[in-house]
């Protein structure tokens, strides 16, 4: 299908293979996810969804199995395209931020336009900034990334997610350690950049008012999807 990013069929992804504490924590998820969807998944804890979103985000890879992104077949990638693919196709949100304290925020949003690029320039410069005033910062870019607030730093993590203007964010509890208030302006900022820049989003959380308000709801219970 044209507006499909992603595609999992029959994943399964087993720890430890060949092991005596080989354990399998997915099994046979089948997960499509179109262009401008904003898909929540919950679950308990355990679960399996950290592992589901480390596979979609191609920092691991599945044990069995077929997942396509953007109509390419992962399994026939090698590491070099996996990386560019990863690189060029998706942005990552954690639950702690992983912000490079010593930098400002306007450096830590370039460090993914860096490491694509190799150096430094005033576009890059310009293009941080742009997304600093796009996640409500545009007066922070000087400031050290540990003299921000919680969900200012957040914000920050949100603007280098979208540094490389990705099809899809995947966002690993980014409110889960945010207060209510901060958690409702982060999300509602994913909300707005899906919304204005058709960006897909898989926003993994434990609350359910916020998943409420995604497009849809997907649970993972015991490493399996239930609609
Ligand atoms: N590197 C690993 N090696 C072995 N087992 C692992 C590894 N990572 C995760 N697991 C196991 O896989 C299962 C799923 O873990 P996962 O982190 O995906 O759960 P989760 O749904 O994200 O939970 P939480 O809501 O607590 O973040 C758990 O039983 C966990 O212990
Ligand atoms: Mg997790």
């Amino acid at each position: 299908m044209a507006d499909e990013i992603l595609r999992l069929e029959k994943v399964c992804k087993a720890y430890n293979v060949g092991l005596p504490t080989e354990t399998e924590v997915l099994h046979d998820i089948d997960l499509r996810l179109d262009h401008g969807e904003f898909l929540a998944l919950m679950g308990p804890s355990g679960s399996g969804k950290s592992t589901l979103l480390n596979i979609v985000g191609l920092l691991d890879r599945p044990t069995s199995g077929r997942l396509t992104i953007k109509g390419r077949d992962i399994g026939a990638l090698d590491d070099t395209e996996v990386t560019h693919l990863r690189g060029h196709t998706i942005g990552f949100v954690f639950q702690y931020h992983l912000l490079i304290s010593a930098f400002t925020a306007r450096e830590n949003v370039m460090m993914p336009l860096l490491v694509d690029r190799g150096f430094p320039s005033a576009e890059i410069e310009n293009r941080a900034s742009g997304l600093l005033a796009q996640v409500g910062l545009e007066k922070f870019g000087d400031n050290l990334a540990n003299n921000l607030s919680g969900g200012q730093q957040q914000r920050v993590a949100v603007a280098r997610a979208l540094a490389m203007n990705p099809d899809l964010v995947l966002a690993d509890e980014p409110t889960g350690n945010l207060d209510t208030k901060s958690a409702d302006a982060v999300f509602e900022l994913m909300r707005q950049v899906n919304r204005d820049s058709g960006t897909s989003f898989l926003l993994v959380t434990h609350n359910i008012d916020l998943a409420r308000r995604c497009d849809r709801i997907l649970e993972v219970v015991d490493g399996r999807v239930r609609a």
